[in-house]
C-alpha cells in the first residue's frame, strides 16, 4: 500500500507538470473548500431545506454546523458537505421554513450528521441535491481501537468515516457480526481512499462515491461481480474481423434504447457471469433489429450449459456465441430464468426461441465502432471495471494508471453514444452509453457513460457481435 501511494503521488506530480497546471486546479479534481465560503453556505442551506421538506417529522430541522466541505468544478460546482442537522421546536404546520432561523434547537430532539452532494449550476437559478445520507449523530468517540490504521487520519476523519460506514450499512441493509464489521470497516476505509483518488484524477465529468460495493476488496469484487476472462479464449478460435468503412458522416448521437433493441437492465447478482449478460445483450439487439421482435434471453442457459466458459467463475462472449450454435439456440429469460448460481444444464432444444449463425470481431478504431453500431446494433465489449465499482454518474474518463486498458475484466454492452456539452467551460466530452448488469440502482439507472475516442479502460479491445440471419 505504501509504495503504491508513493507511486500515485509521484505519477500525479508528473502529470501536473505534464499538463502544466496546478494540481488543485485540475478541472474535475476534488479540493477542500472553506466552510465559511459563500457558495458552501448556500449549498448547505439548500441541502438542509431539501432534507427538511423530504422528512416526515412534525418539526422543522435546521442547519447546526457545516463540518466539512469539498468541492469539484464540473459544469458548475459540485459540493460534498458534511453537515449537522438538528430538530427544532417549530411545528411545520405553524411556521414556514423561511422563518426557521428563529426556531430553537430542541435539545432532546434528533441530531443528525448528513453527507450531502449538491450541484450548483451557475447558469440556471436552481441547485440540485444529488444525494444525501443522514445518520444519528454519534456520541464523541472515546478511544479508537488501536487496531485500526489511524496513522494518517485525524480522529475527526475516523469519526466521519464511521458515520459514513453506518450510513452505508443502513442504506444497503448490510448485516455483519461484530468481528466482521470491524474488518469490513477497514475495507470500507481503504475504498474511501480509492474513491478520493478516482474523484481527484477524473478527466471527464464522472463522480465516484459510496456504492453497494464499498465493503468489498478488489479481489472479492472481481470474483463475484465481474467475470470477463480473456484467458479462456482459444487463440485459433477468435471470430473473424469485420471490415468497417466509414463513408457517411455519423450522427452526433445515437441510442438503440430508443429503437426498441435493448431489454431492461438486469442484475447478475453475486456471480461472475457478466460475460453471459454481455452476450445475450448483443443477441437481443441483433434479433430485435433483424426480426423486429425484442425478446429477453436466458443468461442462466449460458451459465449452466456453456462447457467452454465457467459459469459464475467467468467466461467470454466469443466462446459463448460458438457454444450457443452448438447447443442449438437460446431460450427466453422467462423459460430459463436467471438464478445467479451454477446449476446443471436444463436446456431443451425445442424451447429455443433464438438462433445465431456466426460471430465477428469488431475493429478497435472507435469511429469505426460507432459506424458499425449505428448500422448494425449494440456491441458486446470487454472493459476494465476499475472505475465502475464506485461510479455514481457522469462521463467516466480515468487516467490509464487508474484503468489499465490491457486488463479487461468485465463484459458489458455498448448501446449508443453521444456528446456531453458543458456550456460553462465550452467543452464537449464524447461518450459511449454502456449497459451494465448490476441492476438499475447502480450508476445512471444501470448504465455507465465512459469517454469515447482514446480507448479508455480498453473498451475497444475485445468488441464482438453475433450474426443473426
Ligand atoms: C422440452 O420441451 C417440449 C416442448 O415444451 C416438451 O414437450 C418436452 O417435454 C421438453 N423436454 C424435456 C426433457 O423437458
Ligand atoms: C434455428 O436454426 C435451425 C437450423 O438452421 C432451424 O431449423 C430452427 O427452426 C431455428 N430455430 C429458431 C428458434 O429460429
Ligand atoms: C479510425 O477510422 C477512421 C475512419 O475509418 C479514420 O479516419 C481514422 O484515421 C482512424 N483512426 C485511427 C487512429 O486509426
Amino acid at each position: 500500500m505504501d509504495t503504491r501511494n508513493h507511486c500515485l503521488i509521484f505519477i500525479s506530480v508528473s502529470l501536473c507538470v505534464l499538463v502544466g497546471v496546478h494540481c488543485n486546479q485540475l478541472v474535475g479534481g476534488w479540493e477542500d473548500a472553506s466552510i465559511d465560503d459563500k457558495n458552501v453556505k448556500e449549498a448547505a442551506g439548500f441541502a438542509v431545506k431539501e432534507i427538511n421538506s423530504r422528512s416526515n417529522g412534525l418539526y422543522h430541522q435546521k442547519l447546526v454546523k457545516i463540518h466539512q466541505a469539498r468541492r469539484q468544478v464540473v459544469s458548475g460546482l459540485l459540493f460534498k458537505l458534511m453537515v449537522e442537522v438538528g430538530s427544532t421546536t417549530c411545528n411545520k404546520n405553524e411556521v414556514t421554513f423561511d422563518d426557521v432561523e428563529q426556531c430553537e434547537i430542541d435539545e432532546n430532539g434528533l441530531s443528525q450528521l448528513c453527507t450531502v452532494t449538491v450541484w450548483v449550476k451557475s447558469w440556471i437559478p436552481y441547485h440540485e441535491l444529488k444525494d444525501f445520507e443522514c445518520n444519528e449523530k454519534l456520541p464523541k468517540p472515546s478511544k479508537q481501537k488501536t487496531k485500526l490504521k489511524i496513522e494518517k487520519n485525524t480522529p475527526q476523519d475516523i469519526n466521519l468515516e464511521r458515520t459514513m460506514f453506518e450510513n452505508f450499512i443502513q442504506m444497503f441493509q448490510k448485516k455483519y457480526n461484530p468481528k466482521e464489521k470491524e474488518y469490513r470497516f477497514e475495507v470500507f476505509q481503504d475504498n474511501l481512499k480509492k474513491i478520493n483518488v478516482l474523484n481527484e484524477y477524473e478527466k471527464g465529468t464522472a463522480v465516484y462515491g459510496v456504492t453497494k460495493f464499498s465493503d468489498l476488496t478488489v479481489e472479492e469484487f472481481k470474483k463475484h461481480y465481474l467475470g470477463f476472462r480473456p484467458d479462456l479464449a482459444h487463440k485459433d478460435a477468435t471470430p473473424p474481423m469485420v471490415k468497417v468503412s466509414v463513408v457517411d458522416p455519423l450522427p452526433k448521437s445515437f441510442d438503440w434504447r430508443q429503437k426498441n433493441a435493448v431489454t431492461e437492465v438486469k442484475n447478475q447478482g453475486s456471480c461472475g457471469s457478466c460475460w453471459a449478460f454481455s452476450t445475450t445483450g448483443n443477441i437481443e439487439g441483433q434479433w430485435a433489429i433483424k426480426k423486429n421482435k425484442l425478446v429477453s434471453l436466458s443468461e442462466q442457459e449460458l451459465v449452466d450449459c456453456d462447457t467452454v466458459d465457467e459459469g459464475c467463475n467467468g467466461g467470454l462472449p466469443s466462446n459463448a456465441y460458438k457454444q450457443i450454435m452448438k447447443l442449438g439456440g437460446l431460450e427466453t429469460e422467462k423459460d430459463y430464468p436467471y438464478k445467479g448460481v451454477d446449476e446443471k444444464c436444463f436446456f431443451n432444444r425445442s424451447m429455443a426461441r433464438v438462433n445465431i449463425s456466426g460471430s465477428n470481431s469488431l475493429p478497435q478504431n472507435e469511429t469505426e465502432l460507432a459506424a458499425w453500431l449505428v448500422k448494425n446494433g449494440p456491441i458486446s465489449i470487454g472493459i476494465n471495471a476499475n472505475a465502475m465499482q464506485f461510479y455514481f454518474g457522469g462521463v467516466s474518463h480515468p487516467w490509464k494508471f487508474l484503468c489499465n486498458p490491457d486488463n479487461l475484466d468485465h463484459g458489458v454492452l455498448i448501446v449508443g453514444y453521444g456528446v456531453s456539452e458543458n456550456k460553462f467551460f465550452r467543452k464537449s466530452t464524447p461518450y459511449w452509453i454502456i449497459k451494465n448488469s448490476w441492476g438499475s440502482s447502480w450508476g445512471e439507472q444501470g448504465y455507465y457513460r465512459v469517454y469515447r475516442g482514446d480507448g479508455t479502460c480498453g473498451l475497444n479491445k475485445m468488441a464482438t457481435t453475433a450474426v443473426v440471419n
